[in-house]
């Protein structure tokens, strides 16, 4: 573990002489607000960090865990938390005045816009990296490296909000002394537990893992730079402009995902797979089912409801199936088609925020949220948890899965479940509009699968299956369903 530690230290010391943390740590005439608003282009990451902890590091709270268990729990239950002082600031900075966000505009810009890609990008791989390994030897040199660029940064971000206090009067939680106190470069607790000796494969994985991670944040600073720079300006409103047009919306679709897949032939080896996964979404469809039945409302409510449940439950998936899903170097046939299916998924879940069902439910105005209340029901609510646990699972499943038949099924399942809670939203429509499907392609679209995705999955569903590999696909397929569950039943009418 020292040798790992020491590159640690290397890769931090280069990591420190970043021109962005330069360009932080200068006191030029710009005011501290408006340096601070590098803070939107990492909003993403710093907002899904909470779960980066909860869902990727913890080994959660229970009695029976080993130390080294134990210290990465704690310090993931503290560090999680600083998503919300990330929130608290939010406010305090005021930046639902500064971009003037929708509802919609909000969710497109944490969860699609381009502006915010790489750090989506460096949220999601710090999760997918933390979840391809239960082996707390191996996370744990992961959550030391983000200690160290964490405190690089925070150092002198904390002039910034010291600045921002003298001239406002107002203490900023995040970016302010209360954070850095608690970011000292090292995970807490008790550290001599990792002082181990690690196996020469241990030190290969986390020696690869470290130096990919430090890469990231390298890339995320580069990013933060650039944007940060172009919002210093006195009216960067020009930056934030979201056009209702800029996503495009989805086609309708003339099969549904279960009519596609019965007209492929899958291999004897992956029929019971299928049966079991037709099976858990009946029951999903069930559950929904009755839970709105239970939710007696009017079918507008009911609508604008499941459209934003839904947004919750979706938005993410883009960004999973580009940076998880998909191989980064593809070798094979195989890998080849699971990298095909990665690139036209999207198209099956595009960004809620900025679609005609959107608009046609006047979902900004009857939500009347800025930027700030969007990210905290995306990001901190009670009611969305379900969807980041869900959003959770389908990352660890896929950064556990290096067989493209695995990761191909974890897709499938993810996608039969959007599929479900669609149809059961369809109900609601059809009570209100006589076609449904032409008013509201987003929501009871049946998310079509696009023909060169179609091929990919005959190709995969037709390879055969192991004994392991059909394992894995079972637990992945329940896993996946019972957090569609926890989200059906987790939906309230607002
Ligand atoms: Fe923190
Ligand atoms: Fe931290």
């Amino acid at each position: 573990m020292k040798q790992v530690m020491r590159l640690i230290e290397s890769l931090g010391e280069c990591h420190r002489q970043l021109p962005f943390l330069r360009w932080v740590a200068e006191t030029d005439n710009a005011s501290a607000e408006r340096k601070l608003r590098l803070g939107l282009f990492g909003a993403p990451f710093a907002l899904s960090f909470r779960d980066a902890n909860r869902y990727h590091t913890s080994y959660g709270a229970g009695t029976n865990l080993t130390p080294q268990q134990r210290v990465l729990s704690t310090h993931a239950a503290e560090d999680g938390s600083h998503s919300r002082l990330f929130l608290r600031d939010a406010r305090t900075l005021n930046w639902d005045a500064l971009t003037g966000f929708t509802a919609g505009q909000s969710l497109y810009w944490l969860t699609a816009h381009p502006h915010t890609e790489t750090d989506r990008a460096g949220a999601i791989r710090l999760s997918a990296q933390l979840s391809s390994t239960s082996n707390p030897r191996l996370r744990y040199p992961v959550v030391e490296a983000m200690e160290v660029a964490g405190h690089a940064f925070f150092v002198e971000a904390v002039k910034l909000a010291r600045r921002f206090e003298e001239a406002t009067g107002q203490a900023l939680v995040y970016w302010g002394d209360e954070h850095l106190a608690m970011e000292d470069g090292h995970a807490r607790g008790d550290e001599s537990v990792f002082d181990v000796e690690l196996t020469p494969d241990e030190r290969t994985a986390a020696m690869s893992m470290v130096t990919s991670l430090f890469a990231d944040q390298d890339r995320r600073c580069a990013h933060l730079l650039h944007w940060g720079q172009k919002a210093e300006v006195a009216n960067p409103v020009g930056i934030f402009a979201i056009r209702p047009d800029q996503a495009s919306g989805p086609t309708a679709a003339e099969e549904t995902l279960w009519e596609t897949v019965a007209q492929l032939s899958a291999h004897s080896s992956q029929k019971p797979l299928l049966d079991r996964l037709r099976h858990q979404m009946d029951s999903l469809a069930h559950v929904s089912r009755a839970h709105r039945a239970q939710n007696q409302n009017e079918p507008l409510s009911v609508l604008r409801s499941a459209l934003l449940f839904s947004a919750a439950e979706t938005a993410w998936l883009p960004g999973i199936f580009r940076y998880v899903l998909s191989y980064p170097t593809p070798l094979g046939a195989d890998e080849a088609a699971v990298n095909e299916l990665a690139a036209s998924l999207p198209a099956v879940v595009p960004p809620a925020g900025m679609s005609q069902d959107w608009r046609l439910l006047s979902m900004d105005n009857w939500l009347e949220w800025g930027f700030a209340d969007t990210a905290e029901f995306l990001h901190l609510d009670e009611a969305t948890e379900p969807a980041r646990e869900l959003r959770a699972a389908v990352t660890g499943h896929l950064a556990q899965a290096s067989d493209p038949v695995v990761r191909a099924w974890v897709a499938l399942a993810v996608c039969a479940g959007v599929q479900m809670r669609q149809e059961v939203a369809a109900a609601a429509a059809g009570e209100l509009w006589p076609d449904p499907l032409a008013a509201l392609p987003l929501l009871v679209g049946h998310g079509q699968i696009p023909p060169t995705a179609r091929e990919s999955l005959a190709h995969l569903l037709n390879m055969p299956v192991t004994e392991p590999a059909a394992r894995q696909i079972g637990e992945a397929v329940e896993d996946i369903t019972a957090a569609y569950t926890r989200c059906a039943q987790a939906e309230k009418v607002l």
